[in-house]
């Protein structure tokens, strides 16, 4: 399926170097903005998805799109026996990598540059794969989730947490004024990065929502897929096994 390709700086080169060059360039602001931007809401957004693989007790979690290892250490509650997060911008894990030593969790929790979309390690490596504010980013959407089924283990869990957009039309109204100008000027005074906010908007307004992407999941071969929407649909899990 093709979809828009939204790139955060429209040059030349490959998607994948532009947003890796953008979540380099925020570092150092990511989580302050996050929690400024989500009024803190991400974070129980990420309890409500590692909830779901309570059940199954995964042994090997691989948290794809780490950037500053939230999703990951959220997942240490699950006492696997391993996490390992993956990225393909070294800034983000910089900063990941001085919270798992302050947290502890450095021996349990290890980061390592890699790319969803072509990263190689054996078939059925993992009991459970998460990825939190990622997929949007993949420059070959299909390619990247082709790679993650290809990594979980036979009934092992996907779980995806991204941006949506609500139905409501209240609740939209209020959306897009604040993802229209409240997000992208917060976003430039904090990180000093005239696009990354912007792109935040068109690459969420341009992600296939809700049902088009638990169909993409199913296309690909997933099993047992839904969406829950949360926040009034702000955001969205997706969920799937293989
Ligand atoms: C918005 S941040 C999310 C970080 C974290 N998962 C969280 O929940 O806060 C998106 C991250 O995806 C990473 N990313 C984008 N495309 C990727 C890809 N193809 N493979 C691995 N990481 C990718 C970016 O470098 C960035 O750190």
């Amino acid at each position: 399926m093709k979809h828009d390709t939204v790139t955060p700086y429209n040059t030349q080169e490959e998607k994948k170097e532009q947003v890796a060059k953008m979540f380099d360039n925020i570092a150092n602001r990511y989580d302050l903005l996050n929690s400024i931007l989500s009024l803190g809401i991400h974070k129980g957004w990420r309890k409500t998805c590692v909830n779901l693989l309570k059940t199954k007790q995964p042994k090997r979690i691989l948290d794809v799109a780490t950037g500053t290892a939230d999703f990951a250490i959220e997942c240490a509650r699950l006492n696997p026996q391993l996490i390992l997060g993956i990225d393909i911008s070294d800034g983000m894990m910089q900063f990941g990598r001085e919270k798992l030593v302050k947290l502890k969790l450095d021996s349990l929790i290890t980061l390592k540059n890699g790319n969803a979309e072509t990263f190689d390690m054996p078939d059925n490596s993992f009991d459970a794969i998460v990825v939190g504010f990622g997929v949007r980013n993949f420059q070959h959407l299909e390619k990247g989730l082709i790679n993650l089924h290809r990594l979980l283990k036979p009934g092992g869990q996907l779980v995806i947490l991204e941006f949506s957009y609500p139905k409501n039309f209240m609740i939209k109204a209020g959306y897009n004024f604040y993802f229209s100008y409240v997000t992208p000027v917060v976003g430039k005074i904090f990180s000093k990065d005239t696009r990354a906010y912007t792109y935040l908007t068109e690459s969420v307004k341009a992600f296939p929502n809700n049902e088009k992407f638990t169909g993409i999941l199913d296309e690909i071969g997933f099993k047992k897929t839904f969406f829950k929407s949360l926040s009034f649909g702000i955001a969205a899990i997706y969920y799937g096994e293989k």
